[in-house]
């Protein structure tokens, strides 16, 4: 049977139990204590909890699943995919264990021409909680399970939880068994290979909190209710269904391995270590592609990283098994061939997916080389010391300079037989991540503790009143001071402040917080930040100015009205050159984060390469004739799906079923989800002033850019900058860049006339010295100080033509000058003196002291520096002493 068929059958047969079918949610949920969605029910927590009413009672879903803590084990073991479907139904307070069980097993053991997958109910086994006596029984009752394939076992194995606080429960897995030629007999306790799980059942019951480990966490105590949350892993029915021997070669994986041995030449089934290689290939190709359709970009921490590793890994594997060329490409277009019937947004979103993937895949392979290199010697070098580790030093490096995930160095080492120093490593990434502290405003709350919040995210969202007015009126729910409760804050003190209304914007979607303040009776705080705690709580953080501020006081929240007038020309002044770039480099500019404030605007989008100063100024332009053009601003709430219709442009993350909210300026110009605050037509934007354009990272791009009146003033500094100059140059300003060039042009040709004048000056010394030569013994010596300021390469030439002028005889040449502070020396020695024993090198030693100074060279010619022009003298009289000795 076909995954996309499972998928279907699963569907089918909740939705005839009175389910309601819900899309999958992305795999990027707003929850910063979560990477990445990984089981059915994490879209459904709200519900478990009892924070949200949900529209339905029983609903059923396939949801994208990302698991990355088994990474190492996929392509090894038979059933670790990174990438897997988990097809769920789920129950909120209505049907609990008996139907979760019955459903269950009907759907498994139903014939296939009856809706279901048609196992035989006699290779089924089941397990239960240690104590839950209740589904034991039902097992028996309900599926006619035999006693003896029930097992008990213990909480890391059959007590569920998302591995972080929130709901949790009691669960009944349902395992496979493959046969005695697969493993063991005795069931899943003893041997998981043979008896395969293939979907777990949680009695989900109870809420949980913070914990160390899968089964040492504390339980909080009962949920509202009883619900049923189910995971079944489609993939692993898959690779049941379709008699294969591991989940890579179900239907809609094994393609990307056929495409990965026709790329490198190689066979899979072969040899055992191709084999790992083509099946992380294949797993990890379509992660990849999935991550990348869900808004995930490579990059260096979090999700980014993520991605990074298995884009890497890939590259890395495919040259492993011979490719010499790239290979990404390719394999993306697999994946989306098998993937999208499901999957619909690998096809409408491929361009953008397969740039990324490639994107990665290119810069990856210009380092993958000369890293490797580097990596082959630091073996050899551990291998020559007797040693196993290789230095956190090395890591570093191929982390830092090459690229190379630390995961990857790590695995090159293991299969060099190595270990690495990974403390030495982590402590060099921490210091190189205390020097680039820069992030620490967007990560504020990132990983904070934010238990103390928890009451009032429960209590429900801050109702945010600043779209419609500027000032309101709040209730202070709680002051907290570096994350305790306080009663009060009095003058001069910083505090949080929540409030259960406020006007003021929370910084978020790019856009920063609002500034202003809060008042009561002689009571004024200064509002310097607020930011949300779980997307829905405001915290104001404040400094007390005068007065007091008390936990229950009614108090006046106000915004600056001419920092929110700023603000909104910088957001709305975003979405135009958001717009623009779209229009002058088309749809593959994707958004990749933004950030505005009063006055002054960035934008970061994916793109290989820089910008023309052609497609800049385009941008510029159509951005200043659409803020000319007056469009009205226009703002309105609906569902994700409309929006999407509409051809909003969206940033990921948002939840199928949400409301979003769409600001559209100018009809079709721009349309994009923001929560943002903006203006009521274009042109209250002003001016909108490109600063520039650059790097920030593979494949991604920044522009800035002044909006408004900042926009005014950076033109008007640009313009007595301008002014300055066509002054000083004494022409009009519009002359000012051919008299710029022509004085360049100038410049040059009198440098050259210099150089020459130079020369000749230097030499029209020559004869002058020569003719100063002494005998010293069998010697002709000049020891001289050349003219103040003859340095380097002058001094070199005119030592070198004395020498020269001298003839035959042995001749020893040394000038000395005096050049701006420095004492710069050459010694030449014609062959005749050197013969004799005079080597140029070993003479600097005679005289060097007395200047201070050092150098050397060979017999023939040495040269250096002193630092001492008053030893000049002293240090001629050392050398001609020792030329006399050395001339015998
Ligand atoms: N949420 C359960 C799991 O992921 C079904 O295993």
């Amino acid at each position: 049977m076909q995954t996309h068929e499972i998928r279907r059958r699963f569907l089918d047969h909740y939705v005839r139990a009175g389910h309601t079918e819900v899309p999958s949610a992305s795999l990027i949920l707003n929850d910063p204590n979560l990477l990445f969605v990984n089981a059915g029910m994490v879209q459904f927590v709200p519900y478990f909890l009892g924070q949200q009413t949900p529209p339905y009672t029983r609903a059923t879903s396939v949801q994208k699943c990302v698991r990355t803590l088994d990474i190492d084990n996929v392509g090894i073991t038979t059933r670790h995919n990174t990438f897997f479907q988990m097809a769920g139904n789920f129950s909120f307070g209505d049907y609990f264990k008996r139907e979760a069980i019955e459903f269950a097993w009907k759907l498994l053991t139903n014939s296939v021409d009856d809706g279901g997958y048609g196992f035989d109910a006699d290779r089924l086994w089941a397990t239960a909680y240690l104590d839950d006596d209740e589904a034991i029984t039902l097992w028996q009752e309900v599926a006619g399970l035999p006693i003896d394939r029930i097992q008990r076992r213990g909480m890391a194995d059959n007590y569920w939880s998302m591995g972080i606080p929130g709901p949790c429960g009691p669960c009944s897995e349902i395992y496979y068994d493959r046969g005695p030629q697969y493993g063991r007999e005795g069931g899943p306790e003893a041997d998981e290979d043979r008896y395969l799980e293939i979907w777990n059942l949680v009695f989900m019951q109870n809420e949980r909190g913070l914990g160390t480990s899968k089964d040492n966490y504390e339980i909080l105590g009962p949920l509202p209710k009883k619900n049923i949350d189910t995971g079944m892993g489609v993939e692993r029915v898959a690779f049941l269904l379709q008699g294969v021997d591991n989940v890579y070669e179900t239907d809609l994986v094994r393609p990307v391995i056929t495409k990965a041995e026709e790329l490198t030449g190689r066979r899979y089934g072969a040899v055992h270590s191709d084999d790992i290689r083509f099946r992380v290939i294949a797993d990890h190709a379509r992660t990849a592609a999935m991550l990348i359709a869900d808004g995930v970009n490579p990059g260096n921490d979090g999700r980014g990283y993520v991605l990074r590793r298995l884009l890497r890994r890939i590259v890395r594997s495919a040259k492993l098994l011979g490719a010499d060329k790239p290979t990404m490409g390719e394999l993306m277009v697999v994946v989306r061939d098998e993937m999208s019937e499901s999957y619909p947004e690998l096809t409408t979103d491929f361009q953008r997916i397969e740039n990324v993937a490639v994107g990665e895949e290119s810069a990856f392979l210009k380092t993958l080389t000369s890293g490797t290199k580097l990596f082959t010697d630091a073996v050899e070098t551990v291998k020559a010391t007797k040693s196993t580790v290789i230095p956190g030093s090395e890591a570093f490096t191929l982390h830092d300079t090459y690229g190379f995930p630390i995961d990857l160095t790590l695995e090159m080492a293991s299969e060099a037989g190595l270990s690495v120093d990974e403390e030495g490593f982590r402590s060099l990434m921490a210091e190189q991540k205390q020097r680039a502290k820069q992030d620490a405003q967007a990560r504020k709350h990132a990983h904070a503790d934010l238990t103390i919040y928890k009451e009032f995210v429960d209590r429900g969202p801050t109702e945010f009143t600043g779209f419609d007015e500027l000032a309101s009126q709040a209730n202070v729910l709680a002051l907290i001071r570096n994350g305790v409760r306080v009663p009060t804050a009095t003058k001069g003190e910083d505090v949080e402040v929540i409030l259960d209304r406020s006007p003021l914007y929370a910084e978020s979607g790019g856009q920063i917080a609002d500034r202003g303040v809060i008042t009561a009776n002689g009571l004024r705080a200064r509002v310097n930040d607020v930011q949300k705690i779980a997307k829905t709580l405001w915290v104001h953080k404040v400094t007390v100015e005068e007065g007091q501020l008390t936990e229950g006081d009614v108090v006046d929240a106000q915004v600056d009205p001419q920092w929110r007038h700023g603000a909104t020309q910088g957001h709305s002044g975003t979405h135009m050159v958001h717009a623009a770039l779209r229009q002058v480099l088309g749809p593959n500019a994707v958004q990749a984060g933004s950030l505005n404030k009063p006055g002054y605007l960035r934008f970061d989008f994916n793109w290989q390469g820089a910008l023309s100063d052609a497609q800049k100024a385009d941008i510029e332009s159509v951005t200043n004739d659409a803020v000319g053009a007056d469009f009205p601003v226009h703002t309105f709430i609906t569902d994700l799906p409309k929006a999407k219709k509409m051809g909003a442009l969206a940033l990921f993350g948002e939840n199928y079923g949400d409301e979003v909210r769409v600001v559209e300026i100018g009809g079709p110009f721009s349309m994009e989800l923001c929560g943002g605050t903006h203006v009521q037509h274009s042109s209250q934007i002003g001016p909108v002033t490109l600063l520039g354009e650059s790097a920030i990272g593979s494949g991604k791009r920044r522009v800035e850019a002044f909006v408004g009146l900042d926009s005014y003033k950076y033109l008007a500094k640009e313009r007595a900058l301008l002014a300055g100059v066509a002054a000083s140059l004494k022409v009009p300003s519009e002359d000012v860049p051919a008299r710029v060039e022509q004085l360049v042009e100038r410049l040059k040709v009198a440098e050259k006339e210099l150089e020459r004048t130079k020369a000749q000056a230097v030499l029209s010394n020559v004869g002058g010295f020569a003719d100063r030569a002494h005998r010293v013994g069998d010697v002709l010596l000049v020891a001289e100080a050349a003219p103040a300021g003859i340095a380097g390469n002058d001094l070199r030439t005119l030592a070198t033509e004395v020498r020269g002028r001298l003839g035959a005889t042995p001749a020893v040449v040394v000038l000395l000058s005096d050049a701006d502070g420095k004492v710069p020396f050459v010694v030449a020695v014609n062959k005749p003196a050197q013969e004799i024993g005079i080597k140029a090198g070993e003479l600097v030693a005679s005289f060097g002291p007395a200047i201070s100074g050092r150098g050397g060279g060979k017999a023939d010619m040495a040269q250096g520096s002193g630092s001492d022009a008053s030893g000049i003298p002293s240090a001629l009289d050392a050398v001609r002493k020792r030329v006399a000795e050395l001339a015998g």
